[in-house]
């Protein structure tokens, strides 16, 4: 399938292309959903011209807005959920993790936000009546936290060959944010050559958080992590996938942290298509998980183990 790049636009040539995709407007739609002064202060080019590319952005994708409701009733039935490995946290989530949205994990160091999107590249290759999408996988690392061994582990305690499973988690690592932004790029080609059901960022936050730093740079880092969102959730809707995201918080607050649930990029984070789970320590392997501020489930909590066979009931 060819698509129209940026670079095909008038007014963009290789240089202005470039600026664009660092700025975090590699694609034709975040483009034309843009406005001119975001593009013009993100990509460093003129105002008068980045609303010019991004009228032609409008032009080359149609950014329709409107939907009539038996296609939006129609989408919302193909919705699939995915299991978490735990029926009390599958029930918690209204049936398992649904797909066409962002399910951000957030939690303090050791809370088991990787042990979950472990076993939820491993959940989301079993078959559609166990609770599994039938899928492959892809999973951005940014903290070099992915195991294949764990993996290994996980595939062998629900009677599956290993090696098929890894064969289906596609992983990349993300140096910085900047490059975790640009590999959703990759990302959408990947999805065109396999039946991706699942995206995978451990941790969506920690770059930024690093990288972003003052207070100076706090609207720039929302603003940037704001269109990988935005990203993220069109590629859920797109694909009907499942999204799942890691956010480390620490438990006590402070002022820097503040509120340990209200993390990084929780205002935007917290959009309506999402939903937020804050996980913490319980005795020995069990991790509580609660639900908080879900569009149509009610809040709450489940209890959960984190085995050698992955996430179970506790
Ligand atoms: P940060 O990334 O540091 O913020 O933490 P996290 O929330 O991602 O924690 P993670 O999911 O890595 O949880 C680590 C905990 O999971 C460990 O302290 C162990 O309790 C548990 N764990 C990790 N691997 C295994 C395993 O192979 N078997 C069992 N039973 N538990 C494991
Ligand atoms: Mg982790």
């Amino acid at each position: 399938m060819t698509e129209i790049q940026i670079e095909d636009l008038p007014n963009v040539g290789p240089s202005t292309a470039d600026k664009l995709r660092e700025a975090g407007f590699g694609d034709m739609m975040g483009l034309a959903v843009a406005s001119p002064a975001t593009v013009s202060e993100l990509a460093d080019i003129g105002e008068a011209t980045a609303s010019k590319i991004i009228s032609a952005a409008r032009k080359a994708v149609d950014i329709g807005g409107f939907e009539t409701g038996d296609i939006l009733l129609k989408r919302r039935q193909g919705l699939l959920k995915l299991t978490t490995g735990s029926k009390a946290f599958n029930e918690l989530m209204g049936g398992g993790l649904e797909s066409q949205a962002i399910i951000e994990f957030f939690g303090e160091f050791g809370s088991g936000k990787t042990q979950i999107v472990h076993q939820l590249v491993v959940s989301v290759q079993f078959p559609i009546d166990e609770g599994g999408m039938e899928g492959h996988a892809i999973f951005i690392d940014t903290e070099n936290t992915f195991r294949p061994e764990r993996v290994v582990q996980m595939a062998q305690a629900h009677d599956l060959d290993p090696d098929e499973v890894l064969k289906k988690i596609h992983v990349a690592r993300a140096y910085n944010s900047h490059h975790q932004i640009l590999l959703m790029d990759k990302v959408k080609e990947i999805a065109r050559e396999y039946p991706i059901k699942l995206l995978i960022v451990d941790s969506l936050t920690a770059h930024f958080r690093a990288e972003f730093i003052g207070r100076g740079t706090l609207a720039d880092r929302q603003q940037k992590l704001n269109k990988h969102i935005h990203d993220l959730q069109r590629f859920a809707e797109t694909n009907n996938a499942v999204v799942a995201v890691t956010n480390q918080v620490h438990s006590k607050p402070d002022a820097f942290f503040g509120d340990p649930t209200r993390p990084v990029g929780g205002h935007i984070v917290g959009h309506n298509a999402t939903f937020r789970v804050y996980l913490r320590k319980s005795k020995g392997n069990k991790r509580i998980c609660r639900l908080i501020d879900s569009p149509n489930l009610p809040d709450g909590e489940a209890v959960i183990s984190v085995t050698e066979n992955g996430i179970e009931d506790s």
